[in-house]
């Protein structure tokens, strides 16, 4: 893809990486199109930035796969460069404490959402010979089992199986689809996740001093990668994950 203006979809754009993932674009002065639930986040994420909008969607609504194209269309005509499928959920738990409505909402969040959007806009993909950038999760690579969180990881994991697949059959139509699996990042996602606040400073800190470059990243150094991803450089990378984990995943 050109090193010109690029027209940008970013999930979950209202905090941690998908906010870094948005402002790197919008930085470089591509137009972004932010989809999250919830307004405040997102209206901050786009503040200050010419050619950033936010729109409150919930992606599980099966009408916000054609609210979504409807908005880039309003927008600015439709073009769709860059798709990033960033928005996830994540409820912990081991089997036995397991409930229906949470592990649906995982399923529904990290998985069928993205597949129905990118469906969406796949014409636009086409024409622009575009990118679909998948963010996965450095944890659920491999053979790797993830006690505690297996929905989630299991989620991350079709995930990761739906770029490969992906960039297969859409390869011959001219797009490219990659995926990014970043490690533990502190974007406050535990939290939501349901620990209390303690008990995600004490995660942060063991995980750090468990990482080989001893500390937890940044949303900033994986934004840095799916822009990497998406430019002219990366021209012949499709179905490659790249793994942004200052080494976790090895250890
Ligand atoms: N942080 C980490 O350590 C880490 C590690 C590995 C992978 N990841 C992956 O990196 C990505 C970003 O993670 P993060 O930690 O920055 O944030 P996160 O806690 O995973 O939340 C991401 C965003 O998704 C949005 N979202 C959730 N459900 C949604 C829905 N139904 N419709 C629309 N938007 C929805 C949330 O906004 P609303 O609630 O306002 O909708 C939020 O802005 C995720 O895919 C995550 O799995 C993160």
């Amino acid at each position: 893809m050109e090193n010109t203006q690029r027209s940008v979809i970013v999930t979950g754009g209202g905090i941690g990486i998908g906010r870094a993932v948005a402002r790197a674009f919008a930085g470089r002065g591509d137009r972004v199109l932010v989809v999250g639930r919830t307004p405040g986040p997102l209206a901050e994420t786009v503040d200050g930035y010419k050619e950033a909008y936010a729109l409150a969607v919930d992606i599980t609504d099966p009408a916000a796969p054609s609210a979504v194209a409807d908005e880039v269309r309003e927008r600015w005509g439709g073009a769709v460069d860059v798709l990033v499928n960033n928005a996830a959920t994540a409820a912990f738990g081991t089997l036995g404490e397991l409930n229906r409505q949470a592990v649906e909402a995982q399923v529904a969040v990290n998985l069928v959402a993205p597949a129905l959007l990118t469906q969406a806009v796949l014409g636009p993909l086409e024409a622009a010979g575009g990118v679909v950038v998948n963010i996965g999760s450095a944890g659920a690579l491999g053979l790797r089992a993830w006690p505690g969180n297996s929905v989630y990881g299991a989620t991350k994991a079709g995930l990761d199986l739906l770029t490969r697949s992906w960039a297969v059959e859409l390869g011959p139509r001219g797009i490219r689809v990659v995926g990014v699996a970043p490690g533990v990042i502190d974007t406050g996602t535990g939290v939501r996740a349901g620990m209390p606040q303690e008990a995600y400073d004490g995660f942060l800190e063991a995980m750090g001093q468990r990482t080989p470059l001893g500390r937890t990243g940044t949303s900033e150094e994986v934004a840095r990668w799916v822009v990497r991803l998406v430019g002219p450089e990366a021209s012949f990378v499709t179905g490659t994950t790249v793994v942004v984990d200052g080494g976790l995943s090895l250890t």
